[in-house]
């Protein structure tokens, strides 16, 4: 997770990397001009070699302007009707809207979307808060999927002070438009909170194609009726609710001009209305018909909205048109006997996948392994819309291509939306659940990258997606590389693919190969060192005004400590171990392709070469792996003196600046943590090296890594832990414990605990010690607080940053079941 994406910074002497685009047809064309020459005409000539240079030169730069926007010209992997109904109804409908509490949509550009809200009435807030975009905010006690396929159905629990909302919904596939699903919502009070009154509210909004018609009995909304080109005629009917008491019905239909603006509109919807004959207690109620002037088309959104006592039921019903033979509508026991099915082929296949039982978890153990895997697959959205990036040829940032993204997200709260090297580690383990859904996922990611063989690390597509970012961290710079992590579940896939008769999977490896082939060499030359077989992440400050130690947000690791002087001659020793990794497992697969893999494999063996990498990045004197370059650990942030003249009261504000106590020198970086760690996590250390030996021992130290939940990532001991990084920027990995980290740790003890070696016995030592303490602290967090967690503290061992984060930190469910 990058918490703030990238630096801006159009004049940093940082930049090697020309886009590899054909430009010899220009200078051709001038120079077999310049073979016509006779002396007499000379100056004509001399004038026609300068205008054609001179366009040449223009198209050129138009050209350079234009190259960061231009896909690979190989074939996509997906064709643009890949997602549609009639190719794959399956996963055509889902709950792709990762960033809400509950919300429907097809895998489709311009799907309607469909969506639920809530509020509390008469609560102490005024006006009382809408709960529809997941948002920390809120405060809710809990929230998440407890069971999710990814494919037919989910289950999904949410928890306010006083009650709780589930929300389930089962699908059923039919006719030409992808089929019926049905939602049901149902709210049940917390011990004696039986006074409190919600309203539940479900919409349906058109993305500027499509209609909508109302039905209404005796002024309740009974249904909406539609058609939109891609569902053609489909009818959504909302239940009277199912409760002892009496309910209020209201609604909405009215128009918006942009989807992220829902929340705003129905809030500025409501009426107050009496809710007892005494005319004694308001309540907020939606306002009917309210279609501004202006609307083209009439009106794109409908909401209905049920006022009722708790306990409540309502139940909406998606049906297809096209769906002409349908046996029964899918509600009430119909409903029941589906979902029933469903969560009972759920835990079977649970059980099955992951073995937990074995392992000795207890049932509620399991549940919370359930959820932790459930919320990881509920949480896979799709997102349409165009990143905006730039290249050192663009003065102003330009808009990608318009593409699809069907991805897992880190954060449905705070992260909803795409990053690159998160998506490697939620496929190692989506792939365990549903190989199909991960090659489907990871075939989205490939066919966004650009003739250059970039892939932008931040994914905000559309609407809802840019309204969450702030606008200057919107930008994505084509220099800016982030871990190849869709390597790591490639590895598996890949494996088990070369062995498969299926023609589909020899078709997947031929159509990523390409595309993975341009990736790597994009890293392999714009990430390289000054020093042959040396790396360096670009998008360094140069000119540090304010850091302690300029972040490498590229690295993922954002604010891990490397050299203190960004300089051209640093090497970072996980970029190289990174690139190792994607040049064996090209090999492989170029190998199961019957493609020339003698390239990568030569790549391969240099960057594993033990001798080398010690060389490079083996501290002697400290007996470690780690980065070297232009460092110092003596500066530290000061106030900086006010200007003279200028009165107390008048002072600008002034942030610390960064004060540079002794000259830096070329050194190995005093940082012992997570970076230190790659040549081991990534399995590249012999297991009979004195390397390793040091380094099982060094995982040990409490005073460096070790805590009871997890390892920190990094040491107490380095300079910079725990540090600020600005005067108002709180360190982020200075400390904490990341899951993702520790999922690759315990892969690697793991590894050499199997390994022939002499360090089995140590190795194994250690990984089931720190399995335990890793998987009993979360579990006991989720327990206490609800969440499973972005980070943990490591003195507490407390949840700390977004929640709920079942991003990466859902791989605990893999390391309970020990697949690595
Ligand atoms: C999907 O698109 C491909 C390529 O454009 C085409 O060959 C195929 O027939 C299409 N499939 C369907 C079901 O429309
Ligand atoms: C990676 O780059 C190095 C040069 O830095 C080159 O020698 C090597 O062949 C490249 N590997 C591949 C697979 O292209």
């Amino acid at each position: 997770m990058s918490k703030h994406s990238e630096i801006r910074k159009r004049n940093n002497p940082d930049r090697t990397h020309d886009p590899k685009i054909k430009i010899n047809d220009l200078k051709h064309k001038s120079k077999s001009k310049q073979s016509f020459t006779k002396p007499s005409n000379l100056a004509t000539i001399f004038l026609m070699v300068i205008v054609i240079s001179g366009i040449g030169y223009w198209r050129y730069q138009t050209m350079l302007k234009e190259v960061v926007k231009i896909p690979l010209g190989v074939h996509k992997i997906n064709q643009d009707n890949s997602t549609s109904a009639t190719v794959n109804p399956d996963r055509f409908w889902g709950s792709y809207r990762p960033n809400l509490y509950f919300g429907m949509k097809t895998r489709s550009p311009q799907s309607p979307l469909f969506g639920f809200m809530w509020l509390t009435q008469f609560a102490r807030e005024m006006p009382p808060p809408v709960r529809h975009w997941c948002d920390q905010g809120d405060s809710l006690q809990k929230y998440g999927w407890l069971k999710h396929d990814g494919v037919n159905f989910g289950i999904q629990e949410l928890e306010e002070r006083t009650y709780k909302i589930r929300t389930e919904f089962v699908k059923r596939i039919g006719g030409q438009h992808g089929g019926d699903w049905t939602a049901r919502i149902s709210v049940t009070p917390k011990g004696s909170a039986k006074e409190t009154v919600v309203s539940l509210m479900f919409y349906v909004a058109l993305d500027g194609q499509g209609t909508l018609q109302q039905e209404l009995i005796k002024n309740r909304l009974s249904a909406v009726t539609g058609s939109s080109e891609e569902l053609g005629d489909f009818s959504l009917s909302f239940s009277k609710q199912k409760g002892p008491n009496s309910a209020k019905y209201n609604h909405l239909i009215s128009y918006v001009s942009r989807l992220d603006k829902i929340t705003d509109l129905v809030k500025n919807a409501f009426q107050v209305k009496a809710w007892d004959k005494e005319h004694t207690l308001p309540f907020f109620a939606l306002g009917g018909r309210l279609v501004p002037r202006e609307s083209p088309g009439g009106p794109n959104i409908m909401v209905y909205q049920v006022t009722v006592h708790l306990p409540s039921e309502i139940e909406i019903v998606y049906e297809s048109g096209s769906f002409v033979n349908r046996p029964n509508t899918l509600s009430g026991d119909i409903f029941q006997q589906e979902l029933t099915k469903y969560s009972t082929a759920f835990d079977k296949r649970f059980t099955k996948t992951f073995a937990l039982e074995e392992k000795g978890y207890n049932s509620a153990d399991i549940d919370f392994a359930k959820a932790a895997m459930s919320n990881m697959i509920g949480g896979i959205g799709y997102f349409y819309g165009s990143s905006v990036v730039q290249s050192r040829y663009n003065d102003k940032p330009i808009e990608y291509w318009p593409a699809a993204l069907y991805t897992a997200v880190p954060s449905r709260s705070f992260f909803p939306r795409g990053f690159l090297w998160d998506e490697g580690f939620h496929n190692l383990l989506i792939s365990r659940w549903d190989s199909t859904i991960s090659k489907d996922i990871l075939s989205h990611w490939f066919d966004l990258i650009n003739i250059e063989g970039w892939i932008p690390r931040e994914q905000i597509l559309g609407d809802e997606a840019r309204a969450r970012v702030p606008v200057e961290f919107v930008v994505q710079h084509n220099e800016n590389a982030n871990p190849p992590t869709l390597f790591l579940p490639l590895q598996r896939l890949v494996s088990e693919m070369k062995g498969s008769t299926d023609p589909k999977d020899r078709h997947f490896l031929e159509s990523i190969f390409p595309r993975l082939k341009t990736w790597f060499d994009w890293y392999n030359s714009t990430q390289r060192g000054s020093q042959p077989l040396t790396y360096r992440w670009r998008g360094r400050d140069f000119h540090p005004k304010h850091e302690l130690n300029p972040k490498t947000l590229t690295s993922g690791l954002d604010d891990f400590p490397r050299a203190s002087h960004p300089t051209v001659d640093e090497r970072h020793v996980d970029l190289r171990c990174w690139i190792a990794l994607a040049s064996g497992i090209l090999a492989d697969i170029a190998d199961a392709v019957g493609k020339d893999s003698s390239e990568y494999k030569a790549t391969y063996a240099v960057l594993s070469d033990n001798k080398l990498l010690q060389t490079l990045h083996w501290w002697p004197q400290k007996q470690r792996f780690a980065d070297y370059g232009l460092h110092t650990d003596k500066i530290s942030l000061v106030k900086p003196k006010p200007p003279p003249n200028v009165h107390p009261n008048n002072l600008p504000p002034m942030q610390k600046e960064r004060m540079v106590k002794a000259e830096p020198t070329y050194q190995f970086i005093n940082a012992f943590g997570y970076v230190s760690l790659f040549p081991f996590l990534l399995k590249f250390v012999d297991p009979n090296s004195v390397q390793l030996f040091k380094l099982l021992g060094d995982l040990k130290n409490p005073d460096l890594l070790w805590t009871n939940f997890g390892l920190r990532s990094l040491a107490r001991t380095a300079p910079l832990y725990n540090r600020h990084n600005t005067e108002h920027d709180p360190p982020y990995w200075r400390g904490a414990i990341w899951i993702n980290m520790n999922y690759l740790t315990l892969g690697a003890l793991n590894h050499y605990a199997k390994t022939e070696g002499q360090y089995q016995k140590l190795a194994n030592g250690i990984y089931t010690e720190l399995r335990n303490n890793v998987v009993s602290n979360i579990i006991k967090e989720y327990r206490r607080t609800g969440y499973i967690w972005e980070q943990y503290d490591d003195k507490s061992g407390n949840g700390k940053g977004s929640h709920p984060f079942t991003g990466w930190s859902a791989l605990v469910v893999l390391i309970m079941a020990e697949e690595y």
